[in-house]
């Protein structure tokens, strides 16, 4: 059975690929179903963000389309940057200016509390939906350390390992991470759901 990935991130294609292997699914990135949509990710939350993608692609395919949605989420800043994380400070930055504005506006901060967030929904075209969720706890360092990883990983310290997400290898990272633990859901939840 073909499943569309609503992502043009390779590395996220062989990630879900490899995990939902198993399932006898295969998954597809929009361009090889012939579709390309441009989904505006106008919801509040990651689940709302996440189930617009997977709809709009599903209808401009035909097939079932899997999506996700997540992001950094710190308490001090009262649960931003959240779905905005890819945007944060606008356009010109890059991951690493991102985390550097991240760190200058904590400057001070005590309360270092935050956690990553991932949302993955799947919509199929008789209107079935299936979602799931991941999250994990953790801290801003005060400077950025280690060089693995994406995005935040430099300054997201996990209390636990005593190590940002950047000091952890890709198995390490996923065994705990957010999106390690909404991709290893919603697996069983669409095994579960093959089966029926
Ligand atoms: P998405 O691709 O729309 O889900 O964007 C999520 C954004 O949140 C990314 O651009 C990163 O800035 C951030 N983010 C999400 N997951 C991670 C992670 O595992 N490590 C670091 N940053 C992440």
């Amino acid at each position: 059975m073909k499943f569309v990935l609503a992502t043009h991130n390779p590395g996220k294609l062989r990630e879900m690929g490899e995990i939902l292997s198993g399932l006898g699914v295969e998954v597809v990135s929009p361009a090889d179903a012939g579709v390309t949509v441009d989904v505006e990710e106008t919801g509040t939350t990651f689940a709302e963000n996440a189930m617009l993608k997977a709809k709009a692609i599903c209808a401009a395919s035909g097939l079932p389309a899997i999506a996700d949605d997540s992001g950094l989420c710190v308490d001090a800043l009262n649960g931003g940057p959240g779905v905005y994380s890819a945007r944060y400070g606008g356009e010109g930055l890059d991951d690493r200016g991102r985390y550097m504005l991240l760190l200058q506006n904590m400057r001070g901060q005590t309360t270092r509390a935050a956690h990553f967030a991932c949302a993955i929904a799947c919509a199929f075209p008789n209107g079935d939906q299936l979602t799931a969720e991941g999250r994990c706890d953790g801290a801003i360092a005060f400077a950025p350390m280690g060089t693995e990883g994406f995005g935040y990983d430099p300054v997201f310290l996990v209390p636990e390992k005593a190590k940002t997400f950047g000091q952890l290898t890709a198995e390490e990272k996923s065994a705990i991470s957010h999106r390690g633990r909404a991709l290893r859901e919603f697996s069983e939840k669409l095994a579960t759901y093959l089966k029926k």
